[in-house]
């Protein structure tokens, strides 16, 4: 769970009707997470952002996110604008459950809403009215609410993280911090090479139609990868691996879930550890991988390829 340091504004045990003003508004890299959980006997509850607060007329509603809980239950999202619902959008998958409790994290992205619930991937809902029109937050319904915390969007960012030097090679030699930099296939150097304790954060999102992807950490001085993390859709399955004197070996495809989805903006981080790498994707630990390369230092090169539009490369 995320550390209620980053939180820019917590409010605690909220009474239900909850109606808000958020004075800043939302901003793309925001979140907001909403801790609580269902009572035994509820039928549904909802989280609504708003354009205002006036209830008569009621206030458009740009994004409703409403949990049901008959039969089997599903979530259904919707917008409001001048009283009238727009097309349902329904995810059959419930990870709600009566008498259970919950975190559900609601990245602001500037196209979307993006839905986690227990730290895992839920929906992503594309903006239908301008994310400047949103101004209350409104939780209604049968759901007790433990903590409802805002973080900001600097607040992610990590200590001091430093842009790679990129060397691409068929872009020029300039190193300017344009969009340009991050085409795919993307080769980096790493400003020192990998030991214990480093970090590389990689943010982008999933192509809607992507089949696979690939992150590579290798030398340069040889056709080695140390680190080979492929992620592939249509299996749901996360490969790792390494490809070592001319040769892939054993694949890792252990995973609790998986944790990608299409459409989907993540935050990579890769931490080298003194006997392996740990995998966080958007805060939640995903995996471990032990090193079969193991001349750390050499390791000084970072490859990026396949179905995803790469946003930002960061190591430090
Ligand atoms: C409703 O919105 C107005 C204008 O933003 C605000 O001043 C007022 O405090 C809000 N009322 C409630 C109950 O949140
Ligand atoms: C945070 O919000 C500001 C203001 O809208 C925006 O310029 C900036 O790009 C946002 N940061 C992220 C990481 O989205």
């Amino acid at each position: 769970m995320m550390s209620l340091d980053n939180f820019q504004k917590i409010v605690r045990s909220p009474i239900i009707p909850y109606v808000e003003t958020m004075t800043a508004g939302l901003l793309p890299g925001e979140l907001v997470i909403i801790r609580g959980s269902v009572p035994e006997d509820s039928e549904r509850f909802q989280v609504d952002f708003q354009c205002g607060n006036s209830t008569k007329p009621r206030a458009d509603v740009a994004f409703h996110f409403n949990p049901r809980f008959k039969r089997s239950g599903c979530v259904v999202c919707n917008t409001l604008q001048n009283e009238r619902w727009g097309h349902e959008e329904i995810t059959y998958e419930m990870p709600f459950g009566k008498g259970k409790p919950f975190e559900i994290i609601f990245m602001v992205l500037r196209d979307k809403f993006q839905v986690s619930v227990n730290g895992k991937h839920l929906l992503l809902y594309k903006h239908k009215i301008n994310l400047e029109k949103i101004d209350t937050l409104g939780i209604y319904g049968k759901v007790e609410i433990s903590l409802i915390g805002f973080v900001s969007n600097k607040s992610l960012q990590g200590s001091q993280p430093t842009l790679l030097g990129t060397t691409k090679k068929n872009t020029g030699n300039e190193e300017l911090p344009d969009s340009s930099q991050f085409v795919l296939p993307y080769v980096a150097r790493l400003h020192s090479s990998l030991e214990p304790g480093r970090t590389i954060v990689i943010k982008g999102e999933v192509k809607e139609k992507a089949q696979s992807f690939a992150i590579n950490l290798k030398p340069s001085d040889s056709s080695d990868i140390a680190l080979h993390l492929n992620p592939r859709m249509k299996d749901k399955a996360f490969v790792r691996n390494s490809y070592l004197l001319n040769g892939w070996g054993e694949e890792e495809k252990h995973i609790a879930y998986f944790p990608f989805s299409p459409g989907m903006y993540f935050e990579l981080i890769i931490l080298c550890k003194e006997h392996q790498y740990n995998v966080a994707i958007n805060g939640v630990h995903t995996l471990e991988y032990k090193h079969r390369f193991k001349q750390l230092n050499k390791i000084n090169t970072v490859e990026i390829l396949g179905d995803i539009e790469l946003l930002d490369v960061r190591s430090w």
